[in-house]
């Protein structure tokens, strides 16, 4: 076994040793090195590239080259969400994400707000009558460990944990309304012209279901307001700031798109009705966490159906796990730091070269693809390698896919 990850290990050293000297012209006959161009530069004119991270802090100066040296676009990976930038009635933590605007403005990159309201990482007292005393977030419990030793036991399920979390009776419809209203209000007011666009909602559709409906989780911000809350939380974030972008964003969403089945045919139905509403919706995010085996036909065939609805389209969260084939919400869970077959990185850079085929197919109304993070440890995915660069930040096979298809060559022949 051992000797299988030595083995396993040495492949792919010498496989990224051998990208890492392509990209940076040690071949002698590269035409474009990664030190002239990053991704960015291959994809202008096509679509964004961006990555998430909260950036500037606890990165190294690699890092931040890194960055600067292959996104346009950078999204907050959590100091924006609702609890960490507003935990108490009042209170509002903006230390980080101010940084971060102004490190991003600073190096002349844009910024993506993520997420003004999400039924996860949301503190309760938005939804109590009388806001308990903030407490630091309570870890949602693992499921027991059988004797086995397997992770088989009940866990609490989403809404049985936000349940939980709730102190006290319920706040009435309005004042939930008018504390979400204040929330986006204040966190888009404070960034206005500063940040390109949002992730209004984050997450609604629940994950089975019947798929003639819109099928929205019944907990949280759907139960206590209501459907249209997404309405109202568009409509509140373009008064505030009438130049921004506003997304719809969600996993899984393009499951089924084909069949016209599954969650994709459950965010048609909503967003369709949000249009209807008239909420300003400029698009859908389809988040990304996909793997080796990821249906592809269904990502194109969702790219045209959000398209047919007048709606842009970003990916926004993309990562392609080298192993292992969960995705969604659930793609970060059963980490491992067991060897990856060398193969395996050939594979994922087919796979991340056919989506990128996909994008540039349309990229008339592709607008963003934004990976999330930026490399295998800066990832919430680690251990299953899902992204370009590896933990030394080191290209990856993917990444040299993706910059030959954007170059429209091969960058390191003549
Ligand atoms: C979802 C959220 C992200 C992030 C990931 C896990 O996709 O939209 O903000 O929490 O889960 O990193």
């Amino acid at each position: 076994m051992k000797r299988l990850v030595v083995l396993g290990l040495s492949v792919y050293v010498i496989l990224a040793a051998t990208v890492y000297a392509q990209n940076t012209g040690d071949t002698g006959t590269a035409t474009v090195t990664a030190a002239s161009m990053g991704l960015k530069d291959a994809y202008a004119g096509k679509f964004l590239i961006g990555a998430a991270g909260d950036i500037p802090k606890r990165y190294s100066e690699n890092e931040l080259a890194n960055i600067k040296a292959n996104y346009d676009v950078i999204t907050p990976e959590n100091c924006m969400k609702p609890r960490p930038i507003h935990p108490w009635v009042d209170t509002y933590n903006f230390a980080i994400s101010d940084t971060l605007v102004q490190w991003c403005q600073d190096n002349d990159i844009k910024v993506w707000g993520h997420t003004l309201a999400w039924h996860s990482q949301t503190p309760p007292w938005f939804f109590e009558a009388e806001p308990s005393e903030p407490e630091e977030p309570a870890a949602r419990p693992a499921r027991p460990r059988t004797m086995a030793g397997n992770r088989r036991g009940p866990r609490p399920s989403m809404s049985e944990f936000w349940r939980r979390s709730i102190t006290g009776p319920m706040a009435s419809r309005e004042v939930a309304m008018e504390r979400l209203k204040n929330h986006i209000i204040t966190v888009v007011g404070r960034y206005k012209g500063r940040i390109i666009g949002w992730d209004v909602f984050n997450e609604s559709i629940a994950d089975s279901g019947d798929c003639t409906t819109e099928n929205l989780r019944t907990f949280s911000w759907y139960e206590v307001v209501g459907p249209d809350v997404l309405t109202m939380a568009f409509k509140w974030a373009h008064e505030v700031d009438p130049d921004a972008q506003l997304y719809y964003n969600d996993y899984n969403i393009e499951q089924g798109a084909v069949e016209n089945k599954g969650k994709h045919a459950s965010s048609m139905l909503l967003l369709k009705r949000l249009i209807d509403e008239g909420a300003p919706v400029t698009g859908v995010g389809i988040q990304g966490h996909w793997h080796l085996d990821t249906n592809l036909a269904d990502v194109e065939q969702a790219i045209i159906n959000y398209a047919s609805l007048g709606l842009k389209v970003a990916i926004t969260e993309l990562d392609v796990t080298a192993t292992g084939s969960n995705s969604g919400a659930f793609g970060g869970f059963g980490r491992n730091n067991e060897p990856i077959p060398p193969e395996n990185y050939e594979k994922q850079a087919e796979v991340y070269k056919a989506l990128f085929e996909i994008f540039i197919r349309h990229s008339d109304v592709i607008d963003r693809v934004t990976f999330w993070g930026i490399s295998d440890t800066r990832s919430w995915r680690r251990g299953r390698d899902a992204l370009l660069f590896d933990g030394e930040l080191q290209p990856k096979p993917a990444y040299q896919a993706i910059m030959d298809l954007g170059t429209g060559k091969n960058v390191h022949t003549q």
